[in-house]
């Protein structure tokens, strides 16, 4: 995965035999073991360890529980409640794939809004940053899915709604809509499709996490100064020191996961999902799980359905823009002092917009849905690539090395600061 020449030497005669053959040990050594990594990275870089290990227990626990689940509309939610009550473990199973979904959300959104504000979007990145936005896709598509599979009302009027407002896509949204229904409305052939594609979309996203990786690991890992690798002292070797901060940060994860599945497995979905599918009784308010608020609220803060459509597709489209919207000369924001203020005024102004999609959409919350998605939409169209002209960066350090020892920056800002070599090594 990586481009650095190997330098792996296989010990054994078969070992030797094997690589001139098909040089994985090689590639294994190279990528992570030997791979140079920034020295001073903290630990929002283990969310990409942290993201692997969820996408992992992921499919190994939806594998499991597919054993005994059924996909069929009138036996769904009793095969269930059957792994809940019956199924040796079946709970743990459950409990740990439904928590899982959001533990996976919780990483993905600090991955994403770590590259935010250290710039890893940038030069030389921007392909590791479209998979990234591909990726998230993805998930969103799985998450949506798995969701409806328990056939409860929330799993069937989130499935009416949301395959409802496709149809608003013009020329094309009719086709897609009866292609997901399967007939005239959400039900047995939906449910029979959403299953076959919520257990095959998972399988792509690792193979899209494989060209993430190593998309990654030919510019290398950026890092809190946004300065790239000048020389091996910027540098510590991927093995032990990346590996063992990986290892120790995906255990403390484990145990804030763990409190969810055994203290409070329930907190996070909703309870109308306990009550089995009904298609003539509509719940009083129909809500997605907490991961996809935000854009639910932009969905609904604008009044005509088509445009709701196109401005939640867009919410996320415009992150795959990010790197040539941002047109700074410095990648992290530690260095850009006007930046760092928006870039939390976004966090914020997410957070409200997730508050927001739990709302029902009457009176102020309308209006102020509309404000923070219009604030949204300005913040990534026009305030990040205005900043780069008007802001006056930070001076950055000469290097890694010079800011881990609190040297002061000396390097001010050279033309193309954040340019760096295709690879180091
Ligand atoms: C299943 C989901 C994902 C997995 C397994 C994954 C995995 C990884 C791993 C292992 C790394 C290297 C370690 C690290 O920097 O934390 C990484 C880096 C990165 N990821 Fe992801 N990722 C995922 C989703 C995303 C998404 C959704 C985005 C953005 C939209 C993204 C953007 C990036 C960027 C920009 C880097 C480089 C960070 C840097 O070096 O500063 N990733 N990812």
């Amino acid at each position: 995965m990586s481009q650095h020449p190997t330098t792996y030497v296989p010990k054994s005669a078969f070992g030797k035999w094997f690589e001139s053959r098909l040089p994985i040990a090689g590639l294994i050594h190279s990528s992570f073991i030997a791979f140079p990594v920034p020295r001073n990275l903290n630990y929002f870089w283990t969310f990409g360890a942290i993201l692997v290990f969820m996408l992992v227990s992921q499919i190994v626990t939806g594998v499991f529980l597919a054993m005994y689940y059924t996909p069929n509309a009138s036996l769904a939610f009793q095969s269930v409640e059957h792994i809940m009550r019956d199924v040796n473990y079946g709970w743990l199973l459950r409990y740990l794939h439904a928590n899982g979904a959001s533990m996976f959300f919780v990483a993905v959104y600090i991955h994403i809004f770590r590259g935010l504000y250290y710039g890893s979007y940038k030069a030389p990145r921007e392909i590791l940053w479209i998979l990234g936005v591909i990726i998230y896709g993805l998930m969103m598509a799985t998450a949506f899915m798995g969701y409806v599979l328990p056939w409860g009302q929330m799993s069937f009027w989130g499935a009416t709604v949301i395959t409802n407002i496709l149809a608003a896509i013009p020329v094309v949204g009719d086709t897609i809509q009866s292609l997901l229904w399967g007939g005239y409305s959400v039900g047995n052939p939906t449910l029979n499709r959403f299953f076959s594609i919520h257990y095959l979309l998972p399988f792509m996203i690792f193979g899209v996490v494989i060209l993430h990786i190593w998309a990654l690991h030919v510019p290398g890992q950026n890092n809190p100064t946004g300065v790239p690798i000048k020389s091996g002292k910027d540098a510590v070797p991927f093995t032990p020191y990346a590996t063992i901060k990986d290892i120790f940060a995906t255990v403390v994860f484990m145990i804030f996961f763990a409190w969810f599945v055994f203290y409070i497995p329930n907190y996070l979905g909703h309870a109308d999902n306990y009550i089995p599918a009904n298609p003539s009784v509509t719940p009083a308010h129909i809500v997605p799980e907490w991961y996809f608020l935000p854009f639910y609220a932009i969905l609904r803060a604008i009044p005509d359905k088509l445009g709701g459509v196109i401005a939640m597709f867009a919410s996320i489209a415009v992150l795959a823009f990010v790197p040539w919207l941002d047109t700074s000369r410095v990648r992290s924001t530690n260095y850009r002092p006007l930046y760092k203020q928006f870039f939390w005024i976004l966090v914020a102004d997410t957070l409200l917009l997730g508050w927001l999609g739990a709302k029902p959409p009457e009176g102020w919350y309308v209006i102020v849905s509309q404000i923070a998605t219009a604030y949204y939409f300005i913040h990534f169209l026009i305030i990040l690539p205005v900043l780069g002209f008007i802001e006056r960066p930070l001076p950055l350090p000469n290097s890694i090395l010079d800011s881990v020892m609190g040297v002061k920056g000396g390097a001010g800002l050279p033309t193309g600061a954040n340019a760096e070599p295709q690879s180091k090594g």
